[in-house]
């Protein structure tokens, strides 16, 4: 069993984070909480309130849980309690974590900086730019850079990977899966 891990998925609509995200979760058991209904009907779709969500989760023990369009419950000013206490629990229910949101600017900061991983695709903004150099130097000219549907993934040691990462050696792959 790998360890618990908390993944954060950037960059701005249409960038391809749901692609990516559905990509990463099959075959594991998941729950997703999805407001857009972006993940269709065999998914655990956002109908609930976030609190009610997190009871669910909490009963039913997925695998993976996937938080989708972040900034609307965790935002920078008002994130709801429940959805930052289960953030600092996770781990001890054996669960992964995906948070996707659009930008990092708009989102509590503890989202970013406990993340394990960030899977970052394009990002112009200045504002955004700033906050990713403080995490990664050079990570913030990297994604203005980057074509589209192409992400970079920093990993649990701040270092940059560009996409497409050999299956091998991709540690997100790695870590929900449980290769290396
Ligand atoms: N790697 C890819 N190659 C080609 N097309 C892609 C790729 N990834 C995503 N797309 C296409 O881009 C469009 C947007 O993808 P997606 O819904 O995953 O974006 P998103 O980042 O989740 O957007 P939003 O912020 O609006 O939720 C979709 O039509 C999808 O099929
Ligand atoms: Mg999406």
């Amino acid at each position: 069993m790998t360890k618990p891990m908390r993944i954060v998925v950037l960059g701005l609509q249409g960038s391809g984070k749901t692609t990516l995200v559905k990509r990463l979760i099959k075959g594991n058991p998941h729950s997703v909480y999805d407001p857009l209904h972006e993940y269709g009907s065999q998914y655990n779709v956002g109908s609930f309130n976030i609190e009610t969500f997190l009871t669910n989760v909490r009963i039913s023990g997925p695998r993976i849980v996937v938080f989708e369009e972040a900034s609307r419950y965790l935002g920078k000013h008002s994130p709801s309690r429940a959805a930052l206490t289960y953030l600092d629990e996770h781990r001890h229910m054996d669960q992964h974590v995906m948070i996707v949101c659009r930008r990092p600017t708009q989102v509590h900061p503890d989202v970013i900086e406990l993340a394990n991983y960030l899977i970052v695709f394009n990002l112009p903004g200045a504002n955004d730019k700033a906050l990713l150099e403080a995490m990664a130097c050079g990570l913030g000219d990297i994604v203005r850079e980057l074509p589209e549907h192409e992400f970079v993934v920093v990993d649990e040691h701040r270092k940059v990977h560009l996409s497409p990462l050999p299956a091998r050696v991709d540690p997100i792959r790695g870590a929900i899966h449980g290769k290396s």
